[in-house]
């Protein structure tokens, strides 16, 4: 496959990597950035690579929905033959957005939901997704509660995970519902990124003990890459594999659940484009 590939998180670390990869195989590549400035560097690095690489920069936000909207109506006619849902937060604090979401989860699931959800009429009729999720996501349990942590409810690590099981049970659904469309996951393992800071100050010591053990950026976002060139669908690509989506998470009903308290929580956000 060749065509239009939407990066979200294109400025991060394996984002990035992502973006070099797939332009050197001559796909088209909207790397969809918060960080206009940040993207522009990257591509400049990526045309040095790959001369004729066709990348363009679009601004996404994906802690405000309104950005979310906006990036999608900016985005011209052509159409999508892939969404690689990759940017990811991991909040060390709690706190709220402007449309009233806490951060994590914001960034985390109700963006990526909405911006799959608005990208639909785009996609072309065997596009693929592929849903950046978490090894951390076996840890925890989610239930339409979880949607909207309380300060009291909040931790780093956990809403991280349970943001992350969000979207992984978002997929399924989505999967269900458009069955044309393959929907994957891409699970990259301990990764030596920006997101393993933890932003405490046991960080420097961590970092000498620890980071040497994580794998590159190249290396963990290899299953993403092999998920995005597979006709696949329903997989959790890990390591050099992929494997069924692991019985733990097998709840069509609570899937459903999480789907309709989702499109309740944006309900203002979702009729503007989704039928
Ligand atoms: N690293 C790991 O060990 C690991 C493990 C499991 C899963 N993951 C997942 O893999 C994905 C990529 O992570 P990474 O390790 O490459 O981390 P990273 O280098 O920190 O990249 C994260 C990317 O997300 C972007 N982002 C953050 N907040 C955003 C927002 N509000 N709107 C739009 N973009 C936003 C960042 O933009 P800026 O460049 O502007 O900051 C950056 O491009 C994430 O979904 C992460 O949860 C990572």
């Amino acid at each position: 496959m060749r065509g239009r590939i939407i990066i979200t998180g294109a400025t991060g670390s394996m984002g990035a990597a992502a973006t070099l990869a797939l332009a050197g195989q001559g796909h088209s590549i909207v790397m969809a950035c918060r960080n206009i400035v940040k993207a522009g560097t990257i591509r400049d690095s990526i045309l040095v690579r790959v001369p004729d690489a066709e990348i363009d920069i679009k601004l996404l936000d994906l802690s405000s929905m309104d950005s979310v909207c906006e990036f999608v109506n900016d985005l011209g006619t052509e159409p999508i033959d892939a969404l690689f849902n990759n940017a990811g937060t991991i909040s060390r604090s709690y706190s709220i957005t402007s449309d009233g979401l806490e951060n994590t989860f914001a960034v985390n699931y109700f963006g990526p939901y909405l911006l799959t959800r608005l990208l639909v009429p785009r996609m072309r009729e065997d596009a693929r997704i592929v849903n950046m999720v978490s090894l951390t996501c076996r840890f925890v349990t989610v239930d339409e509660n979880s949607l909207r942590p309380e300060p009291k409810d909040f931790s780093q690590l956990g809403t991280y995970a349970r943001s992350k099981q969000a979207l992984l049970r978002f997929s399924m659904e989505f999967s269900r519902r458009y069955p044309g469309i393959c929907v994957n996951l891409a699970d990259p393992g301990i990764v030596n990124s920006n997101m393993i800071s933890m932003g405490r100050w046991f960080d420097p010591l961590a970092d000498r003990l620890f980071r040497p053990f994580c794998k590159s950026p190249d290396k963990g976002v290899k299953p993403a890459l092999n998920a995005l060139s597979s006709s696949a669908k329903d997989r959790y690509f890990v390591g050099s594999h992929s494997k069924s989506i692991p019985a733990r998470f097998l709840d069509p009903e609570m899937d459903l659940i999480l789907w309709q308290e989702t499109e309740s929580i944006l309900s203002s956000f979702i009729p503007r484009i989704c039928n």
